[in-house]
């Protein structure tokens, strides 16, 4: 199988409604998507990307109202969150309907639910009359594809259809928040939608992001997200080999070649930063150097997330 990359609605639409895959764009990351009412659909999903199957998938709705479709009870919390950032970078853990497979949630009587914010994967889904699931288009425990040539790079011949919409404008992927009972409103990812927006909308809130505790979702997994050679973080007296490259927050650093450094956002925006971070990732990954060095940002809004990004993708030193 050769897989196409292309821009067709009309295409995507008909594949997944055989049931087959395609990889869609959002404004976080590429997604490799199936029907989510569909098991065996689903099934394709964990070959494709090598994924254990015990790691339960987001499922991608068109509209607010599609939230009681799919879970059995929506607290109100719930709904203020899909009014304030959807469509947008917020996936909400509900308590699931019958509807939704046990594959899709690895038998965890939770969906996570997210209307992501991107014109061609929005018109994707009012054509389609099933949700999407889609975890990010990358190999398991790989980099997330921010571009559609990303996601061939590494799907190549798995995928038959790889929907064109461009670079990803968040770059990080949806931040996730549940409702345990008995227990604050928490946040069990990082992620394009910042813990400070978040609590501006429902007040306190708890953070547990990779938590051990819960097997069932590798995104958690403290390594992640690995590029191919060893990251490292640079701290206050790291010595910069010769054979590094670096990934900067504002400014270059001297004494190594500028063709080996990239900058995440010179005038210190973090949406800037964060828009460009996996791609940048990728690219002194494919450099002929034997280190990545790589600077840690503010852990402030979307600084956290990405700090947590490349915190998952270094090395333990
Ligand atoms: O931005 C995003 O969220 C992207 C785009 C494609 O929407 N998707 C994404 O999917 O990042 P994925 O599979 O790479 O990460 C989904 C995370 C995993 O860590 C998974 O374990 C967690 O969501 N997850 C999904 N359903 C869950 C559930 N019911 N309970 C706990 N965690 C869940
Ligand atoms: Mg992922």
């Amino acid at each position: 199988m050769e897989t196409i990359i292309g821009t067709d609605i009309q295409v995507a639409a008909d594949l997944l409604r055989k049931g087959e895959l395609v990889g869609i764009p959002t404004e976080t990351v590429y997604g490799l998507a199936a029907n989510a009412l569909d098991s065996n659909a689903v099934l394709k999903i964990f070959e494709a990307k090598n994924r254990p199957a015990f790691d339960p998938l987001i499922v991608h709705i068109a509209e607010v109202s599609d939230l009681e479709k799919y879970s059995e009870h929506v607290p109100a919390l719930a709904f203020q969150l899909a009014e304030a950032f959807w469509p947008g970078p917020l996936t909400i853990l509900l308590p699931k309907q019958a509807i939704i497979p046990d594959l899709v949630t690895s038998g965890l009587s939770t969906v996570a639910l997210r209307i992501p914010a991107h014109p061609m994967t929005s018109r994707l889904l009012q054509t389609l009359n099933f949700p999407l699931a889609a975890p990010s288009a990358n190999l398991f425990g790989r980099v997330s594809p921010t571009r559609a040539t990303h996601v061939k790079e590494q799907l190549e011949g798995r995928v038959p259809y790889i929907l064109d919409g461009g670079d990803c404008q968040v770059g990080l992927e949806s931040t996730i928040v549940g409702f345990p009972p008995d227990s604050l409103p928490t946040v069990y990812r990082l992620g394009g939608t910042s813990v400070e927006e978040i609590q501006k909308v429902i007040g306190e809130v708890r953070i547990m992001p990779h938590s051990s505790s819960n097997p069932q979702a590798p995104g958690m997994l403290k390594s992640h997200y690995a590029p191919g050679k060893p990251l490292y973080i640079k701290g206050e007296d790291t010595v910069l080999p010769d054979s590094a490259s670096l990934l900067r927050y504002r400014s270059y650093a001297k004494n190594i070649p500028i063709e080996h450094q990239r900058v995440l956002s010179e005038t210190g925006d973090l949406r800037e930063a964060a828009r460009n971070l996996f791609a940048y990732l990728r690219e002194l990954d494919q450099q002929k150097t034997s280190v990545i060095i790589a600077e840690l940002l503010p852990e402030e809004g979307l600084g956290k997330a990405i700090n947590d990004r490349i915190r998952r993708a270094s090395v333990p030193v």
